[in-house]
């Protein structure tokens, strides 16, 4: 007799509430999961066209065993499926399907999947369901919680999207066992966000402990840590913005760098340059960084950015985070623990200079 999963359980309460279910195996039962939030008809798989051949026949069969009707719409791999053109093919075919407000699509991939499906659900006929399955370390424990949508336009990433929560996310560890490393890394990057900005004793576990021995652990814990500022902050106005650290300067580093330098990469050199400038500057409580830097070297991320303060600070600031002519940034007190600082955006430049290890 096959043995059931161990499902790992966290309730989101946002404006639509739903669980984010994880464990080895789940893949194998979506179907059957799926039909507790209600059954849809239909339900279109859209994935990428790395993703749909290891786990798309995986995930249909599983649904067409809990009698729902199932499609698929597969997608070329990478950021630049995160488009106006990629996104209205996709709302075209799911007309062309006849899907209604009763069917809904179902995301199965990284966080460029998730983000262009999430959209493309909002939108089309006003809103139907959709459910996450992140495949990417980067999309399980950020972008598949927390219902923000979006595409890009030619002039910046995420410009065109709308808050809307999943119905459910279901995350099937034993998928991260085909995904590239250098993905793992970008996760990492992510997930060594969350100690910083609020667990000081996950960031020690992280460094003694290899991550892929408690992965299942990892991915809950983070998403627990997102579900509890989701829920006091949905529409990013405040508290949510902690999820921003390093993310400041890491857009500068991936936009300097033609985005080359994929967005864990930049983030992490966002964390580092932020931590070195926070302590140099007084705010940070001392050694800070260099509890940073170990975490980082353990999962071998950079921790320096090859762009002068200069670069990285006018490539960040053409960035969406500006509000006017201040900028929000997030700022470290010690591990654990960051606040939300607002400096007149020509100041950033000093934060990188602070934080530059040439200094
Ligand atoms: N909505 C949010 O809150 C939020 C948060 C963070 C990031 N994002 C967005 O997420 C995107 C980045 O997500 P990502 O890093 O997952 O990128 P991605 O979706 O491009 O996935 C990374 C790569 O890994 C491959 N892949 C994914 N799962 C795999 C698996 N199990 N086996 C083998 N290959 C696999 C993909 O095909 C792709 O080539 C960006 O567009 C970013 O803006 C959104
Ligand atoms: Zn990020």
């Amino acid at each position: 007799m096959s043995e059931r999963p161990v499902i790992n359980t966290i309730h989101v309460q946002a404006s639509r509430s739903y669980d984010v279910l994880s464990g080895k195996g789940l893949l194998e039962d979506i179907g059957e999961q799926i039909l507790r939030i209600g059954a849809p008809k239909k339900a279109m798989i859209v994935s990428d066209d790395n993703v749909f051949p290891l786990y798309g026949r995986k995930t249909a069969e599983s649904l067409a065993r809990a009698g729902i009707e199932t499609g698929s719409f597969v997608i070329a791999h990478g950021e630049g499926s995160k488009c106006m053109t990629v996104y209205e093919s996709l709302l075209e075919h799911i007309s062309s399907q006849q899907l209604t407000r009763s069917d809904m699509l179902v995301a199965l991939g990284g966080g460029v999947t998730g983000d262009l499906a999430g959209f493309a659900a909002a939108t089309y006929q006003r809103g139907i369901r959709f459910v996450q399955i992140p495949t990417s370390l980067l999309a399980a424990v950020d972008s598949s919680v927390g219902g923000k949508t979006a595409i890009n336009l030619e002039h910046g990433k995420n410009q065109v999207g709308c808050f809307y929560q999943p119905s459910m996310v279901v995350c099937d560890t034993d998928v991260l066992k085909t995904l590239p490393e250098e993905e793992f890394r970008n996760g990492m990057s992510e997930v060594i966000k969350y100690g910083m900005i609020g667990d000081a004793a996950f960031l020690e576990r992280l460094k003694k402990v290899p991550s892929g021995e408690w992965i299942e652990e990892v991915i809950s814990h983070c998403v627990a840590m997102k579900r509890d500022i989701v829920a006091r902050d949905e529409y990013d106005t405040g508290e949510r913005m902690l999820l921003n650290f390093g993310h400041t300067l890491g857009h500068g580093v991936e936009s300097c760098s033609g985005y080359e330098i994929p967005h864990g990469l930049g983030v992490a050199m966002g964390m580092a340059v932020m931590t070195r400038a926070s302590e140099k500057m007084g705010i940070c409580r001392p050694g800070t960084s260099e509890i940073l830097s170990e975490v980082l070297q353990m999962y071998h991320l950079p921790e320096e950015a090859p762009y002068t303060p200069k670069e990285l600070a006018d490539a960040a600031m053409a960035d969406k985070k500006k509000t006017g002519d201040r900028l929000r940034i997030v700022v470290p007190e010690e591990a654990g623990r960051c606040v939300i600082r607002s400096i007149p955006a020509g100041e950033l430049v000093r934060w990188a200079e602070a934080g530059s290890m040439n200094r």
